[in-house]
């Protein structure tokens, strides 16, 4: 089974052409991310109106680029999965309207794939030991998420976040830090540089079942001033170990919930997915944790991409096809519960 993926939820443009293979991982025929992150650093957030617009202005040439790098006639696949939410809407409709456009016009059925389940089952493109069931931690910009994963289409969320996104809390952070959009990466680097630091940012206590982050990033405020009153301008050293002291804070969320559902649901594999698995430090502690296993996806695999998409939509037996009728009712594009 052959498809084509085709990402375009946030500030993304992705697509890829890939193949179910029985037995084996999936092979990735071609694959291409455009990255917005130039054009919206300026604003120190992604600005949806100009995502969508550049959307629309990437997705043909990279969807014709991965067609021909594949050799790959749009007649020829099985299906075209694209991202239908949850993300950005005006963005979101770029890639759906493309994806019909292409469907309509081929008569290949088009299948709607779930952002975070892309997310959710993204290490099977790189991992063949992986098995039912694991416990899947989804970190990214939007969204921070544990699901228990007992199949493909069998998800239980849980926890999730109750305000910011783990990374809207490592941006905000380095934002405040003098860090350039989007700042989790730079303020990575500058905490493992310094190394471990003892500090007094605040543990959330907000029930199992969630994250908060929100409370967080005012802490981490309030100790930057409280520093600049010392010290006036930051130094390099001290913006460091700031970093250091965020990193750990985050991080240290993370690990105490997912320690707390290995426990409680018994199960030792453990995924980490989203922009925020690119964290060095997040992926050391996850390693460390008695008696688990961890999955980790590469960076490429970690951040959006089409891959996941194509995988998901191919693996859903293209259960979800639609071709007739009208896919906005099919797909409302809003957030989509798994
Ligand atoms: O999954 P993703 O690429 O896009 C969304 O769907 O949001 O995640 C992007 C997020 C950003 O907040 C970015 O700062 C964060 O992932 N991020 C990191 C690192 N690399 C990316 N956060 C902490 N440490 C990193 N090394
Ligand atoms: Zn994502």
């Amino acid at each position: 089974m052959k498809v084509l993926g085709i990402e375009s939820s946030c500030d993304e443009t992705a697509a890829c052409v890939l193949e179910l293979v029985e037995g084996a991982l999936p092979k990735v025929h071609a694959e291409q991310v455009s990255s917005q992150i130039k054009l919206h650093a300026e604003y120190g957030g992604v600005v949806p109106e100009l995502a969508a617009r550049e959307h629309l202005k990437n997705l043909p040439h990279i969807v014709e680029n991965v067609l021909d790098i594949s050799g790959t006639n749009l007649g020829a696949l099985d299906g075209i999965c694209v991202t239908v939410g949850p993300g950005l809407r005006g963005c979101l409709l770029m890639g759906l309207d493309f994806a019909k456009g292409l469907a309509l016009s081929s008569g290949v059925p088009l299948v709607g794939v779930n952002h975070i389940e892309g997310h959710i089952l993204a290490p099977f493109l790189e991992h063949h030991d992986l098995k039912f069931p694991y416990l899947a931690l989804v970190v990214s910009g939007g969204h921070t998420e544990i699901h228990r994963v007992d199949g493909v289409g069998r998800y239980t969320c849980l926890a999730r976040t109750l305000d910011d996104a783990a990374g809207e809390a490592f941006d905000k952070a380095a934002h405040i830090l003098g860090c350039a959009y989007p700042g989790g990466r730079r303020l990575s680097e500058l905490a493992d540089a310094h190394g471990p630091v003892k500090h007094n940012l605040p543990k959330t206590t907000v029930g199992k079942n969630l994250f908060s982050f929100s409370g967080l990033k005012t802490a981490i405020a309030l100790m930057i001033e409280a520093r600049k009153k010392i010290e006036g301008e930051l130094s390099a050293a001290t913006r460091s170990e700031l970093c250091s002291a965020v990193q750990d804070a985050i991080c240290q969320q993370l690990i105490d919930r997912v320690k707390f559902f290995v426990a409680e649901e018994g199960i030792s594999s453990v995924v980490v997915t989203g922009g925020v698995s690119a964290n060095a430090e997040l992926r050391r502690r996850v390693a460390a944790l008695p008696g688990v296993r961890t999955f980790l996806t590469s960076p490429k695999y970690s951040t959006d991409n089409a891959t996941m998409i194509a995988y998901t939509g191919a693996v859903r037996g293209l259960r979800d096809r639609c071709l007739d009728g009208d896919v906005f009712d099919r797909y409302p594009v809003e957030r989509m519960v798994l």
